[in-house]
């Protein structure tokens, strides 16, 4: 089996009767929330999804998956969704799909959060993956501009047909090539306070249960925080 498809499985299975689920985005989360699909034809599971992005928002529909949105539910029981990198303690990158906005907003109003990946996304130090910052168009060159300054590689984020990505939010992605993030919140607090940035993809202190794609079947990490 597929470790990606192995490891979203896995995660369904903490799915349980009436809960409210954030349902992530991206090539591991499409798997997980085909199998929530399935239980709920299947086994009759009851619950609702909210989903993090119009890609999940389709998938979900196509599934006959229950959907509200974030505003329209008082908490998030369980969000299970991908990640690009996560560092030997537990911090992680995310938006590689370009749905990182809407993916920190569920996961922020979430009780637990499950990442699902395969063990290539396991590393020392996160940075290796270009770490997505979303901004506002208007501006982006000056951002991009001063990321160019301050030595971080930025691009901004175009599609095969070399139009500029625009995210469910309306913003573009610039991804900043930096190799190695020695210092993620001081990182993560730079980006914060810089006017046009919407929000970056450093996924800090958010985790509390990572499952992991191996050869040897899922690994189920519990994060203690
Ligand atoms: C989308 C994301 C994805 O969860 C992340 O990029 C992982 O994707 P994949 O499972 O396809 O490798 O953050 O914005």
């Amino acid at each position: 089996m597929n470790l990606k498809q192995m490891a979203g499985i896995e995660a369904a299975k903490y799915v349980e009767d009436g809960m409210i689920v954030g349902l992530g985005t991206g090539s591991t989360a499409k798997f997980m929330v085909d199998e929530v699909g399935r239980r709920i034809k299947e086994e009759g599971l009851s619950i609702t999804g909210v989903t993090t992005s119009k890609e999940t928002e389709r998938q979900a529909q196509s599934l006959g998956i229950p959907l509200k949105s974030i505003d329209d539910v008082p908490y998030v029981d369980l969000t299970i969704d991908g990640a690009d990198e996560i560092s030997a303690d537990f911090q992680g990158t995310k938006g590689g799909g370009a749905a990182l906005l809407f993916e920190k907003i569920v996961a922020t109003y979430s009780k637990k959060c499950i990442w699902i990946v395969d063990e290539s996304k396991m590393v020392e130090k996160l940075g290796k993956f270009p770490l997505p910052v979303e901004v506002v168009p208007y501006g982006s060159q000056q951002l991009l501009h001063l990321f160019e300054k301050k030595g971080y590689s930025p691009v901004l984020r175009t599609a095969a047909d070399d139009s500029t990505v625009i995210t469910d939010g309306g913003h573009y992605i610039i991804d900043l090539h930096l190799q190695k993030i020695e210092d993620p919140i001081a990182l993560g607090t730079y980006l914060d306070q810089l006017v046009g940035v919407v929000e970056h993809g450093l996924f800090l202190d958010v985790v509390t249960t990572v499952i992991v794609g191996g050869e040897n079947g899922p690994k189920t990490i519990e994060v203690s925080r």
